[in-house]
């Protein structure tokens, strides 16, 4: 049986979101696929290597395993996954993988399980590994599209041309968060407002997206961008690759938490020496893939 899950962009938002600030996030058409067949023991191949149960190589696939099984006891599973989306890319590979084993493992061992229930796993086994996390991106591999967090209420979304550019430096989401937390440690009455300009910009684009208005994306794009920078969350390689699509005439921002990772442009391009994804917004989320 085989599974998918998308990964996700954050359009815009990120960092503000988790001191309470509204944020854009969207399921995109890079996807993880999970093959499960019935096996004696636990085995995991992916291009991490192949393993048992091993909760330090496959961290979110051997807890996804075992939060099941605790629903339906299994002997064994051989489960074979590949994906589209780079591994700490900002763009939600850890979930996307989560949700596509849980979704092989319903289909396999036909436990009938819903999106709400798949969800449900998935957002404890993010709280497995991570000891924290807002939930977003397990909800946005489960049930696909675009919304408005924390709200959790759809947004519609026009045709829009947008390409991510990996930056091949790992995004390290944790890190990123402490950084922000101890500047507005420092600085909290700036800082507060620097997410208050944010979530202006989120809840602006909203009607932007819907109609498609480039004009009014774009200042969003770039402003939310300075602001990103101005937290702290940017690098070196992130700035490089904003300052020559600015060349070009592309806005763009980091999606994610930033510090390497991925970088959203607004526009079709194709920037030399680096991984370009053109995705497509609004994805479908979790899905069987019928061979
Ligand atoms: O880089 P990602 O995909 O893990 O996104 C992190 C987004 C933050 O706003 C920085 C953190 C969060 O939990 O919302």
């Amino acid at each position: 049986m085989i599974a998918s899950a998308p990964g996700k962009v954050i359009l815009f938002g990120e960092h503000a979101v988790v001191y309470g600030r509204h944020a854009i996030v969207s399921a995109i058409n890079l996807r993880c696929y999970a093959k499960a067949e019935k096996f004696s023991d636990v085995v995991i191949e992916s291009p991490l290597g192949k393993t048992s149960l091993d909760f330090d190589v496959h961290p979110y696939v051997s807890y996804a395993i075992k939060r099941f099984s605790e629903i339906k006891p299994i002997k064994g599973v051989y489960l074979k996954i590949w994906s589209d989306i780079p591994i700490a890319s900002g763009l939600g590979s850890s979930s996307a993988v989560t949700v596509a084993v849980l979704k092989s493992l319903d289909l396999l061992f036909e436990t009938n399980l819903s999106r709400e229930e798949i969800f449900e796993l998935a957002r404890r086994v993010e709280l497995d590994v991570q000891g924290i996390g807002s939930g977003t991106d397990p909800f946005i591999s489960t049930y696909g599209g675009t919304w408005l967090i924390p709200e959790r209420e759809k947004v519609s979304i026009g045709n829009l041309d947008l390409t991510v550019i990996y930056t091949g430096k790992a995004s390290i989401t944790s890190d990123m968060v402490r950084k922000v937390a101890s500047l507005r440690e420092k600085y909290k009455d700036v800082v507060e407002r620097v997410f208050d300009a944010i979530d202006a910009i989120s809840l602006k684009s909203v009607d932007a997206l819907r109609s498609c208005d480039l004009e009014t994306l774009s200042f969003l794009v770039r402003t939310n961008q300075l602001l990103l920078k101005a937290l702290g969350v940017s690098c070196r390689e992130i700035d490089e690759i904003v300052n020559k699509l600015e060349e070009l005439g592309i806005p763009a921002k980091i999606t994610g938490a930033g510090g390497g990772g991925s970088v959203l442009a607004l526009g079709n391009v194709n920037l030399e020496g680096y991984r370009c994804f053109n995705v497509s917004l609004n994805a479908e989320g979790v899905r069987e893939e019928k061979v």
